[in-house]
């Protein structure tokens, strides 16, 4: 263990409150406090990933590549540790298709295996594993071969999902089978678009991978026009999802959006045209989903078209954008009540290289959740993003959305005050 116990004083009531779980929890499932992490964010060396390689290609929109992010793949006990030293009863992470299935067709048992472990370890720990079969890497061949846009990939998805259930869903506690597939697919993208020039660049980035895996494509999330992929990423859940439930049937099974508090800038039909725009493909498949899974970093102020800007009078963050923490609480109301299920907050969070915002913004943010549960709205639980500073994709690792601090190079872990504010409310809520 690296982590420094000085950093735990304070702990020991929140930590004592944890114990195994059985193997299948009898009675009302307990609300989950948990924390989140994505394998190749927190991993290292994802090697056969597509995003891996369009980090390494040039040109590249990458500000860095991945490299052994935060060495979760030998850490990852440590990880848990941390986990269960705040308090929390639930990690969410994600398990990798690139390392399950490196080549087509052809599944590693070891590193099946490597997940069953972190499932068990989890479980012992007393920590319900909330899992996510894709968060946003795909296999390099898979990309190569045309992502989501070729014929076969939903029943591509859903053998891989069915073999990660075998190895897995025994021990999970929630299934999610994408992440955010809204933001890759049209939905920010019809009403915030990416920049022309990311776009042109992004483009150059592509078409390097593609040459470098002897292709002439190279189909990724995020990488392009979105739209000829949700008929694919559509068909890839519930496919995934009853490929899942075959092997468990009552495992719980979402997918989880990104969802920012919209609001209508002037023209009140505009928001409603929107949100149509935006969810209406996902939501029309969700209908034998369990539970929705809910992101959301804040507000976003939607005019006849596009996203503008912040209104003059909203309240402000130094670097200018918006304290919202309550935007959250809107969000589960509005999910709830679009789609009459149970919500579970996948992702919640702040990007602060001052913790003291974090601090700040946690209670604020898990004060707007329990109003809106005391309104009867069915909340699962909070999982906070992120329990390590870790690789924040295009942005690499500048960004700081961690209830711990990383080294980047010794890895070494490091508690933020702002994670002891967690613990310390939810360790009052068990
Ligand atoms: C959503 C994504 O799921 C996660 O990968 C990302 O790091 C956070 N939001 C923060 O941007």
């Amino acid at each position: 263990m690296t982590i420094d116990r000085r950093d735990l004083l304070g702990l020991g009531a929140a930590v004592a409150a944890t114990a195994a779980l059985p193997a299948r929890a009898a009675g009302p499932a307990p609300f989950l406090w948990g924390a989140a992490t994505a394998g190749h964010q927190v991993e290292g060396n994802n090697v056969n990933a597509d995003i891996w390689l369009l980090e390494q290609v040039t040109p590249t929109v990458f500000a860095e590549p991945s490299g052994d992010a935060c060495d979760s793949l030998h850490r990852w006990r440590e990880d848990v540790a941390i986990v269960r030293m705040l308090g929390l009863n639930c990690y969410r992470f994600s398990v990798e298709w690139p390392r399950i299935e490196p080549a087509k067709g052809q599944f590693s048992q070891a590193w099946l295996d490597h997940y069953a472990r972190m499932v068990d370890h989890c479980r012992e720990q007393g920590i319900a594993p909330v899992v996510t079969f894709n968060h946003f890497t795909a296999p390099r061949w898979f990309a190569a071969a045309g992502g989501w846009e070729q014929a076969d990939a939903p029943a591509l998805f859903a053998r891989y999902a069915e073999r990660v259930a075998r190895a897995i869903a025994d021990g999970i506690s929630h299934a999610l089978t994408f992440n955010e597939p809204n933001l890759a697919l049209g939905g920010r993208w019809a009403v915030s678009p990416p920049p022309p020039a990311f776009m042109a660049r992004m483009a150059a980035c592509v078409a390097a991978a593609a040459k470098a895996s002897g292709s002439n494509r190279f189909s990724v999330l995020n990488g392009g026009d979105p739209r000829p992929m949700i008929p694919g990423i559509t068909a890839a859940h519930v496919q995934a999802r009853a490929a899942i439930k075959a092997v468990r049937g009552d495992l719980p099974i979402g997918l989880s959006l990104a969802i920012p508090d919209e609001v209508a800038v002037g023209v009140d039909s505009a928001i409603e045209r929107k949100r149509a725009d935006v969810y209406g493909p996902f939501f029309a498949v969700m209908d034998k989903d369990d539970f929705v899974g809910v992101q959301t970093y804040g507000r976003a102020y939607i005019g006849a078209e596009r996203e503008v800007a912040l209104p003059a009078d909203a309240a402000r963050r130094p670097d200018g954008r918006e304290w919202f923490p309550a935007a959250v609480g809107n969000v589960v109301r509005y999910v709830h009540r679009e789609t009459a299920k149970p919500v579970l907050v996948t992702e919640n969070g702040i990007d602060a290289a001052d913790d003291r915002e974090r601090a700040r913004f946690i209670p604020a943010a898990i004060a707007s959740i329990e109003t809106a549960r005391r309104d009867g709205v069915p909340v699962l639980g909070y999982i906070h993003w992120s329990l390590l500073d870790n690789f924040e994709w295009f942005s690499g690792y500048a960004p700081r959305f961690g209830l711990v601090a990383v080294d980047r190079t010794s890895f070494r872990r490091t508690i933020k005050p702002s994670a002891r504010t967690y613990a310390t409310l939810v360790a009052g809520r068990r």
